[in-house]
């Protein structure tokens, strides 16, 4: 990384407390924007969480789920085991790995979400359109893994194919909707599909 980006990095506001409330990472203030806005995680929830590593939005998930609730969260990479996470550790768009997501889950699960990034290559067209596959089998597992009525939060970015994956999602969900938490970095195109109550 460039000297500019670490500057930039010390100047972000949501590093600076992320660090300061020693926190795994500033992908946290997201989720619990997007938490803010739409309301889809409760007590006694059992929570998917997909790209979960390093553990920001898993902690965050657990929290909000409380002690009658669980997460499970998946990650090529691991993470330090957290309470109330169960962590399995893989490649989630891999369907031979789904088997082994389904019985750590144990049951329907009533939320699917996903900060799902590839290494990103500076490649606009390519990051957008790998970011888009793995949110597209983030839906395809919560399919298979989520209730009736639950919801779902994908990573996405604002480019070719966005519109035709929040129409997918549209598909299996009462309303499907595309939202920029404010702590998504300044000029980034990032933004979060989030599907509400699961149809059938
Ligand atoms: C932006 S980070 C997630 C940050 C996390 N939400 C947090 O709050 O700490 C993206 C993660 O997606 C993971 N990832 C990317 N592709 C994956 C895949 N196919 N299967 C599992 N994890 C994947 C990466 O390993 C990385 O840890």
């Amino acid at each position: 990384m460039g000297k500019a980006w670490v500057k930039a990095r010390h100047r972000d506001p949501y590093y600076r407390a992320a660090k300061a409330q020693g926190l795994r990472s500033r992908a946290v203030f997201k989720l619990i924007q997007i938490q803010e806005r739409f309301g889809l995680l409760y007590p006694g929830n059992t929570v998917l969480d997909l790209g979960a590593s390093p553990g920001g939005w898993s902690r965050a998930a657990a929290e909000l789920v409380g002690p009658r609730g669980r997460v499970v969260a998946v990650d090529r990479v691991s993470m330090i085991p957290m309470e109330r996470v169960t962590f399995v550790r893989g490649d989630f768009t891999d369907p031979d790995l789904h088997t082994a997501i389904l019985e750590a889950l144990g049951r329907p699960a009533d939320a699917v979400i996903s900060d799902a990034a590839p290494k990103l290559t500076g490649h606009k067209s390519l990051d957008v359109a790998r970011t888009l596959d793995l949110a597209r089998s983030a839906l395809t597992l919560a399919r298979k893994a989520l209730r009736p009525g639950g919801s779902f939060v994908a990573k996405t970015f604002q480019g070719d194919g966005y519109r035709t994956f929040l129409r997918e999602v549209s598909e299996d969900f009462d309303a499907a909707k595309g939202y920029t938490p404010p702590a998504t970095s300044l000029g980034s195109s990032e933004t979060y599909v989030v599907g509400l109550k699961k149809i059938g």
